[in-house]
């Protein structure tokens, strides 16, 4: 495996991911770029530089998978903390990241003549009201048109709201960089990757193994999971039944890891559909399942980028197609399949016959046989099948078991949440 940083590789899924996405595209780059220059601007030290690119990167993986998503592209954002809380929450679970969680829970928090600046008699960092600043510039910055006709229109509405809800040393900040042309053609220039070498120091960072890169995939798959309660424990799900077929299956370790990984990060792709069709109760329109469809390419649009993790990108995104060529996207046939194609397909299969759906419960398991043997019929490996048929027990317990430990912190989080959106909204 090349050897790639941690900030590296998390880096360049939050960047492939901001591509992809169909609401707020390239929103965290910018973000992310307008948050650095504000700082430079207020002559913060370089530890804090640090902080407001990391945080702004992740300031909205709370949004990414919930109806108030829709809600951030407005200018005035009526009850923005949830998303801000769940953000917090997923990275304080992040062990690398923890310093950052406090940044992203306040990114919302208004200025409010100073009084914002203490929440629960802490300080509230400075990295929390930049980021607010940079996140509603780029909200009201509109792609599409020349930046120099926007300019008079952005900081009108910037300075109108100072000292409520922007700071004045933020807003006065932004008044100097925002005459500069330099500071607007990067917007659509400078990468995460630019960003993150003007910021961090190479010999400070963690060298990825595969554990890291587990701890990683645990946190995106909570992004990608945390979209409805009906999937809120799939992948991990999935990752933990692919990881136990391939061990029962006689696979050696690293294998079984990859496979894991594979697990958790293959529906990440789904960052890219609507929300209307991901959380459609009903059955889906032959148009809309096109676009359901596309989730497997951008899974594969998403993990390609990562250097060394040919195998487990490979694995992801083909868990959609069949050995007689009608999967989906890539439309691969037999000859080039391989065992742990076939075992993460069958345990993406397997676990979603078994949970909830909106339109359907879980299914018994003589049905998901059943099912299973007439999608997958002459094409599956039949040792691989009886190897799930003669350990049903165990991967019925496994599935479980991941359920069970998912929905019991997503019930916690709940209460969380709303304890502290109460707390957040009683001062603002
Ligand atoms: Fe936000
Ligand atoms: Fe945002
Ligand atoms: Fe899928």
């Amino acid at each position: 495996m090349k050897k790639m940083s941690l900030k590296e590789i998390v880096f360049a899924l939050i960047e492939s991911i901001d591509l992809v996405n169909y609401l707020l595209k390239n929103h965290h780059r910018r973000v992310a770029i307008i948050a650095y220059e504000l700082g430079k601007m207020m002559a913060l030290d370089n530890e804090t530089l640090r902080r407001i690119v990391l945080a702004s990167a992740f300031h909205d993986i709370g949004a990414l998978y919930v109806k108030e998503r829709e809600d951030l592209i407005r200018l005035d954002v009526e009850n923005p903390h949830p998303h801000a809380i769940r953000g917090a929450i997923l990275l304080k679970e992040f062990n690398y990241f923890e310093e950052i969680s406090d940044i992203v829970l306040h990114h919302h928090r208004y200025w409010d003549d100073g009084r914002g600046r203490i929440f629960m008699s802490r300080e509230v960092p400075i990295e929390s009201f930049i980021i607010h600043l940079a996140d509603r510039i780029e909200i009201i910055y509109d792609v599409t048109q020349n930046y120099f006709t926007q300019i008079g229109n952005i900081t009108n509405q910037i300075v109108e709201r100072e000292g409520k809800i922007f700071s004045p040393e933020c807003v006065s900040a932004f008044k100097k960089l925002s005459k500069k042309e330099r500071f607007w053609l990067d917007l659509e220039t400078i990468s995460f990757n630019q960003l993150l070498y003007q910021v961090f120091d190479e010999k400070e960072d963690i060298l990825i193994d595969l554990e890291v890169i587990e701890h990683i995939s645990q946190l995106f798959s909570s992004i990608v999971d945390s979209r409805s309660t009906y999937t809120a424990s799939h992948s991990k799900a999935v990752g933990a039944v692919a990881y136990e077929l391939c061990r029962l299956s006689g696979m050696n370790d690293v294998v079984c890891e990859k496979m894991k990984i594979a697990g958790l990060l293959h529906d990440l792709g789904k960052i890219a559909i609507p929300n209307e069709i991901v959380e459609k109760k009903s059955k889906l329109t032959d148009d809309e399942f096109q676009v359901m469809k596309s989730h497997a390419y951008y899974t594969n649009q998403i993990l390609k980028r990562l250097d060394g993790l040919d195998d487990i990108c490979k694995w992801a995104s083909m868990h959609h197609e069949k050995r007689d060529g009608l999967g989906y996207p890539f439309h691969i046939e037999n000859d080039d399949f391989t065992i742990e194609i076939d075992i993460l397909a069958l345990s993406d299969v397997f676990t979603a016959l078994s949970e909830n759906r909106p339109y359907r419960d879980g299914l018994p398991n003589e049905e998901i046989f059943e099912l299973i043997t007439e999608e997958f019929k002459e094409f599956i490996n039949p040792d691989l099948l009886r190897v799930l048929t003669d350990n049903i027990e165990i991967f019925n317990n496994i599935r479980e078991v991941t359920q069970l430990r998912v929905y019991s912190l997503y019930d916690q989080n709940l209460e969380k949440i709303s304890r502290m959106t109460d707390q957040l909204n009683s001062i603002h």
